[in-house]
């Protein structure tokens, strides 16, 4: 069943995060249907803009409405993710999105202040919800390198002022975290004490933490010893992700993970049968990993066996 993100973080706020996760095709959609299923928990699916042009975005629609109709115990909404305001307008004209994220963070406040309010008048008139986001991530995006120095954290005073002017109605906030799989250098936490000043600002305002990825140091070390080079990576350490929670994080993106156990599977499948060529027994090796991954992750969130409670609530 798809539902608004708006629904999912009216449950979960201040107990729970809700996992959202990029899917690209067939294989991540079934692993991540199968894995929240599992551990009965909803979740987002997010698309990115370069996920709707990798086959073509009416073949990623029409996998989530199979999905869909392959687990209907789900509870999810459908996201765009890292929208420039064109594909917001696009994505909200479909009918297809429960909520778009117009992400000008790059441009000065006074811009972003202005591009995020007109796409919420166009969004908020259809009923979809907007995440927006203030302050810069480091690391790598679709078209935007942040160099790790530039990264600056989120100003809960600018954050309340954002949030007021533009009427959106969550919002990503820099809190020390990254894109990819190379986010902190030595010790790596996130930084609670401005989350804690953001919470303080915007009590009750869904908090949203792009650059969640944990990069399991073992799953990286699987993928070297696979023929890999992934050296020096970090992620966010997973038992941050629930107090992150209880401070007004509802929305924890993971990505740069499930790329991660993709890889170490075809590596180590492709290593071990030199000879072969038919995708499909990596592919459904795949989707159970992934599976797996997913309903892990859920776990560490909190989201885990919430299916129950969140379908009484809704009325369903
Ligand atoms: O934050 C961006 C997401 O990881 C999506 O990545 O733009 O390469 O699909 P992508
Ligand atoms: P990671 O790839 O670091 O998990 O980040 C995902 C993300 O923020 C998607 O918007
Ligand atoms: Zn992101």
């Amino acid at each position: 069943m798809i539902v608004t993100t708006a629904q999912l973080f009216k449950h979960a706020y201040g107990k729970y995060a809700i996992g959202a996760y990029n899917i690209n095709n067939a294989e991540q959609a079934m692993g991540l249907f199968k894995g929240a299923i599992q551990s009965q928990a909803p979740f987002i699916i997010q698309i990115s803009k370069g996920a709707r042009s990798y086959t073509d975005k009416r073949m990623l629609e029409a996998i989530i409405r199979a999905a869909g109709v392959i687990f209907p115990e789900a509870i999810y909404a459908v996201h765009l993710d890292h929208g420039d305001e064109q594909t917001c307008y696009e994505c909200i004209d479909s009918g297809f999105f429960s909520s778009v994220m117009i992400d000008a963070s790059h441009d000065p406040f006074a811009q972003n202040v202005a591009i995020t309010k007109r796409v919420v008048d166009r969004a908020h008139a259809k009923g979809i919800s907007v995440e927006a986001e203030l302050g810069m991530l480091g690391g790598v995006e679709e078209d935007i390198n942040v160099e790790e120095g530039n990264a600056c954290l989120t100003d809960p005073f600018e954050a309340e002022d954002f949030v007021k002017q533009t009427g959106c109605d969550s919002l990503a906030c820099a809190i020390g975290t990254s894109h990819g799989a190379f986010k902190f250098k030595g010790k790596q936490s996130l930084h609670f004490d401005v989350l804690e000043k953001i919470k303080a600002r915007l009590p009750g305002f869904p908090l949203v933490m792009h650059g969640s990825s944990s990069v399991p140091q073992d799953e990286v070390a699987r993928i070297n010893a696979a023929g890999g080079k992934i050296a020096g990576s970090m992620g966010v350490d997973v038992n941050e992700y629930l107090p992150a929670a209880t401070r007004g994080v509802t929305k924890v993106n993971i990505d740069t993970d499930g790329r991660l156990v993709w890889t170490r599977v075809h590596r180590e499948f492709f290593r071990d049968k030199p000879g072969d060529f038919d995708f499909r027994p990596p592919g459904k090796i795949f989707i159970e990993e992934y599976a797996k991954f997913i309903a892990s992750r859920n776990v560490l969130l909190g989201s885990a066996n919430q299916l129950t409670d969140l379908r009484a609530s809704l009325g369903k």
